[in-house]
């Protein structure tokens, strides 16, 4: 990142590679801008050393070829701007050449609705790589991902170099799982075992503690011989829950299965919801969230904790009646002496809707990123940087 300051970014085109990938609502409002946030620093860094910037990012998983309305960047300008407190333009079909001046900044619409941009077609990033003098990769969030504006850039631009967010995620999250405090207690929760499962092998052999949560949790009760009901679940991956289960108590550690759950019949904020001891659930029903009595037994663990990495609420926290078990779990990190730090744009929410966020120790903005890092992988997109950077 010192690529950007004054000196070399005087009068040069720099080219931004951010995660603005914020979560919106049907209106199109966003409603967690953590991102756009952390992204601020680095261009503000770009345009006090003089340069022109341009800063891009992907949206969503838009069709290539294609700008639908939901997939534009233009909230995001908006937020940018205000947080920036200048004019943020946004320019369409930027590829061939962008009109900007040293000083400004201009937001270039969503790359991934670029031909080429998910494959890392080699032409794209030869174009984009002629835009720039200096390309900044600042997306952590995107980082596990080898696209044309992650990884082709790196590999043509003039200069290449990590941005300010990119490294310090990086270090923070290696820092934080190389010498932990312990007890070290994982919380992985989430709709699917096998988005998660690699994380989870991973932590297996790590941590002392695995807290699961979610579709994952009943994945898990199917693995401990409890009845799921009609909850989410992936039948085909209990051997695999199993195999995580016995990896851990042959360590002496353990992952709680829950002892109650609050389930419903139906999946709506406004179904009734009932606790119920976990060997209970009926056919008909479906958990949606643990249990009081799970949840209070999982805070009293997390407030002895000595390392918290958490990912992924514990139920289905967006409706109220189902929310309980991620709130308590949520106060206990805050609560907690532990060094804590979270990931995941589910669990971003969660600790904005509860207000948590000074009391967490490090807040990531990377989800697949995120989890990538503590599983200890090598990221593709700095992985380019470092070879660059290596000659
Ligand atoms: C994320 O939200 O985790 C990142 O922005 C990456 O998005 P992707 O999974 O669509 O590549």
């Amino acid at each position: 990142s010192d690529l950007c300051d004054e000196g070399r970014a005087r009068g040069r085109r720099v080219f931004i590679r951010a995660d603005l990938n914020v979560p919106q609502d049907d209106a199109g409002h966003i409603t967690e801008d953590t991102r756009i946030r952390a992204s601020v620093p680095c261009i503000q860094m770009a345009l006090a050393g003089g340069a022109a910037v341009m800063v891009t990012s992907h949206l969503g998983r838009p069709t290539e070829g294609e700008l639908k309305p939901e997939d534009s960047l233009a909230p995001v300008a908006k937020r940018l701007s205000e947080l920036l407190g200048r004019p943020v333009p946004l320019k369409q079909d930027w590829v061939d050449g962008v009109d900007v001046q040293p000083g400004e900044v201009v937001l270039l619409e969503n790359c991934r609705v670029n031909k080429g941009e998910k494959k890392n077609d080699p032409a794209l990033a030869k174009k984009m790589a002629a835009l720039c003098d200096i390309y900044v990769n600042d997306a952590f969030g995107t980082a596990h991902r080898a696209e044309a504006t992650t990884y082709g850039l790196a590999q043509y631009a003039p200069i290449a170099c990590a941005g300010p967010l990119l490294a310090a995620e990086i270090d923070a999250i290696t820092k934080a799982l190389a010498q932990p405090r312990r007890p070290l207690v994982a919380i992985v929760a989430g709709s699917k075992v096998s988005t998660k499962l690699t994380i989870l092998q991973s932590l297996a052999k790590k941590v002392d503690q695995l807290i699961v949560g979610g579709g994952i949790a009943n994945t898990f009760m199917l693995a401990a011989g409890l009845p799921i009901g009609k909850s989410l679940a992936e039948a085909d991956l209990v051997g695999e829950a199993r195999s995580v289960m016995l990896a851990m108590k042959a360590r002496n550690a353990e992952v709680p299965i829950p002892t109650d759950v609050v389930v419903a019949k139906t999946f709506a904020a406004d179904a009734p919801a009932t606790v119920k001891a976990a060997s209970d659930v009926q056919p008909d029903e479906m958990i949606l969230d643990i249990g009081p009595q799970t949840a209070q037994k999982l805070a009293q663990q997390l407030k002895s904790a000595g390392t918290i990495v958490w990912n992924g609420p514990v139920g289905v926290f967006e409706f109220d009646a189902f929310a309980h078990g991620t709130e308590t779990i949520a106060r206990a990190i805050a609560a907690s002496d532990a060094f804590s730090i979270a990931g995941g744009g589910d669990t971003l929410a969660a600790i904005a809707k509860y207000g948590i966020e000074k009391d967490v120790g490090y807040i990531s903005t990377g989800g697949g990123a995120f989890l990538e890092v503590l599983e200890g992988k090598t990221l593709p997109a700095l992985e380019i940087l470092e070879k660059r950077a290596a000659g």
